[in-house]
């Protein structure tokens, strides 16, 4: 069987895989990293979405042979070593953005993508366009776009702390 090597949340990783394998099977089902989640398997939900060099990925869209090399970076590799969490995940928490859980893994990981892309800051209706991609079957968007708008003053620099919800 073929194998990939590649760099899961700042470890080394190799694994055998077939080539049919898809990112999201070799992250869940071989290396047990559950917090990314399968909502569709058809590139529709979002809720695998994982960071492949830097960039938000639909990890079930992708062959784990095709992360030869990457940098791949999934929710349980966003808090510090301490559990501090990440300031993306410390707003979803402080807001509310959750309902089910189920789409927050790859919310949470869409956000910061789009947050670090856009560092002149969003609009509420720029964040809600760049998660068209993610679906929350709970449609807790409201929550979800407010802990983000929170996140980005963070993350920006803008303030020290998370204004409190
Ligand atoms: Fe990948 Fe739904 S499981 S987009």
């Amino acid at each position: 069987m073929p194998r990939v090597s590649l760099s899961v949340n700042g470890k080394p990783v190799t694994a055998e895989v077939e080539g049919r394998t898809l990112l999201v099977e070799l992250l869940r089902e071989t290396l047990r990293l559950t917090g990314t989640h399968v909502g569709c398997d058809t590139s529709q939900c979002g809720a695998c979405v994982v960071h492949v060099n830097g960039d938000s990925v639909k990890s079930c869209t992708m062959l784990a042979l095709q992360a030869e090399g990457a940098e791949v970076v999934t929710i349980e590799g966003l808090a510090a070593p301490d559990g501090t969490l990440h300031p993306m995940q410390e707003a979803f928490r402080e807001y509310h953005a959750l309902q089910c859980g189920f789409c927050t893994p790859g919310m949470v990981m869409s956000a910061i993508d789009l947050v670090k892309k856009n560092p002149q800051g969003l609009s509420e209706r720029e964040i809600r366009e760049g998660l068209e991609g993610n679906l929350c079957r709970c449609t807790g968007y409201h929550n979800i776009v407010k802990a983000i708008d929170a996140a980005q003053q963070v993350m920006h620099g803008r303030v020290k702390e998370l204004p409190r919800a």
